[in-house]
Formats: structure tokens, sequence, C-alpha cells
């Protein structure tokens, strides 16, 4: 059986939209109707006229189109897939930590579970998180969760004193190696580093340009240069290529070069073959009670709103 064919027949029969993640695999985004960063994604999640949402990706996101279409059935190939970032950050260890901050605003990154994002004032992503932070008062006391190199980077840039940063980090952007990027470098002295908020501050001293997923993959489309070091999860790379393919996108290697870190080990638990299952079966579906959705939408809508 054909599965690309087979899942583009049956999301047709069923006014099913397939949403993807720039860090799926090369097969899972041909077959996409949409991919994206994580702000675009759930952008389009709260405007489609689709009866499902198949998400390719991973579960906060998948939540992410739930919470903002409540009445669409939405779809997780693989309920497994998390984060290691969301996961550093739990609803208990939150409650207890923001004790010691009462009249703080929290704004949480998009990779948070529904149960934190609940006890947010404003979410944000990668590519609109300085926009948020910004249009916040200056005196605003500020705690940022749950990415450590994220909320520093944004820190820095915002020039926030009153900005307490959640101490988490994601196991893909902490494992890229300073040494091997430098290496890199000194192999192709013309290329520009590309490299997500989420590395480290010493692999963001060496960028050209940081930014998110879709900022990435713009910036090397639009830039001259013609060869790119990316730092990010190799996936971006497949949807750089289709779009530069005279361009040399070269993967910043991770500091164990067996472990395969530079793969979200999550978002590549998703595959075609649990795409078509999922998508004939209508399950594995995301369910979340009506409640925690209202109380977690307030703080995605605020972000759509600051994001138009
Ligand atoms: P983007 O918001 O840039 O798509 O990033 C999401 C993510 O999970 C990064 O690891
Ligand atoms: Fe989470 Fe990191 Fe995977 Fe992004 S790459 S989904 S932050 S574990």
């Amino acid at each position: 059986m054909d599965l690309s064919k087979e899942i583009c027949r049956l999301k047709k029969e069923k006014n099913c939209v397939i949403l993807s993640h720039f860090y799926q695999t090369a097969d899972i985004q041909n077959i996409a109707d949409f991919v994206g960063d994580s702000l675009q994604l759930s952008q389009l999640a709260a405007e489609t006229k689709a009866d499902i949402i198949l998400f390719c990706g991973v579960n906060f996101m998948a939540e992410t189109a739930k919470i903002l279409s409540p009445d669409k059935k939405v779809l997780l190939p693989e309920p497994e897939a998390g984060c290691s970032l969301a996961d550093s950050c739990n609803v208990e260890d939150l409650k207890m930590f923001l004790k010691n901050y009462p009249d703080y605003t929290v704004v949480s990154y998009v990779n948070t579970s529904v149960g934190v994002k609940a006890m947010t004032d404003i979410c944000c992503t990668s590519s609109n998180a300085v926009k948020i932070i910004e249009s916040l008062p200056e005196k605003e006391k500020i705690v940022f969760l749950p990415d450590r190199n994220l909320g520093s980077y944004i820190k820095a840039i915002t020039k926030r004193d009153d900005m307490v940063v959640w101490d988490g980090a994601c196991h893909v952007h902490e494992e890229f190696s300073v040494e091997k990027i430098i290496e890199l470098k000194n192999e192709y002295p013309a290329a520009k580093v590309l490299a997500h908020p989420e590395c480290k501050k010493t692999v963001l001293i060496l960028a050209d340009k940081i930014g998110s997923t879709a900022a990435l993959l713009e910036f090397s489309r639009k830039d001259e240069c013609e060869q790119f070091i990316v730092a990010t999860e190799s996936g971006i790379l497949h949807q750089m290529q289709l779009v530069s393919p005279q361009k040399t996108f070269i993967p910043a290697p991770p500091i164990d070069s067996t472990c395969g870190c530079n793969d979200c080990k999550y978002m590549k638990m998703i595959t075609l073959e649990k795409i078509y299952n999922t998508l004939k079966n209508e399950s594995p579906e995301v369910i979340i009670d009506i409640e925690l959705i209202e109380k977690a939408k307030k703080s995605i809508l605020k972000m759509l709103e600051m994001s138009k």
C-alpha cells in the first residue's frame, strides 16, 4: 500500500487538515497541508474549517490545537510524543515556585502542559517572545518559563532586571557542541550559523541569526550566503533544502556524535504508518477537560491577539 496516497485520500474523505511541525521527517512534511513553526500551527488550528485536525508534532502542540478548536476532533498519532522542555516544569513544582513570586506576571513558552498554561498569564513562542515581553509595562515583574536558554536570551535583549527564569531545557538544543561548530566554521569559512534560541548562550554567541524555526528558514531563503550551519533540530533541513536547493545546509553536531541528539526523539515518534492508522480509526484523539481548556485558553488567545 502507498501510505502517502492513502493518507491523502482519507484526509479528503474525512475533511481533515494535516498540520506538521518543521521537525517532522521529510515524508511527513511532504503529505501535510501545512508545515510551520509552533506559532504558525496554532494560528492555523484556530482558523481551520476542517472537521478534524491531525497534528504531526508533539503533545503540547496538539493540546494547543484542541484548546483553540475545542469543537473539532484533534488527533495525535503518538500520545507518547512529549517534550523534554515541557516535562521540565510540572504543575505541582510551579505552584510551589510561584508562592515566592505572588505579584509576578507568568509568561510561558507554549512548550508547556495544558495545566501549566492554565496557570499562565500570557503564552509566547520563540517567534514572538521578545515582542510579548516588550509589550508588558517596564516595571512589571515577570516569571518566564520553562526554558532557561530562551529566557536568558530574552532577558538580555529586553533588559528586564525583574525577570525570573525557570531552570528548564530541551534535550536537543542543550547538546550542540561549541567546539564542533567552531571546527565547522573553520572548514566552511563563508558559512553562516543559524541557531534556535533554545540553544545555550555559548552557541548563540556564534550565531549570525537567532530565531524560531520559521525565522531561520526565512533567513536562509533571503540571505545571499550559500552555506549554513544549522543549530536546531534536523527536520528543518528538509524545508531549507526545498526552499533553497542550490544552498548547502550543514547540521550542527551534538557533543556526543553517537547520540543522534539533533533529532528530537519525541517528534520522531510520528511515522507515516501511525498517521495512516490514526486517520483511519480517528484515534488517538486529544481529550482535555473543558474547564481546563477554558482556563488555559486565555493565555494562548492573548498571545495570538498580540501576534496579529
Ligand atoms: P518553534 O516555535 O521555533 O517552532 O520551536 C518549537 C520547538 O519545539 C523548538 O524546539
Ligand atoms: Fe520539545 Fe526540544 Fe523536541 Fe522542541 S526539540 S519539541 S523543545 S524536546
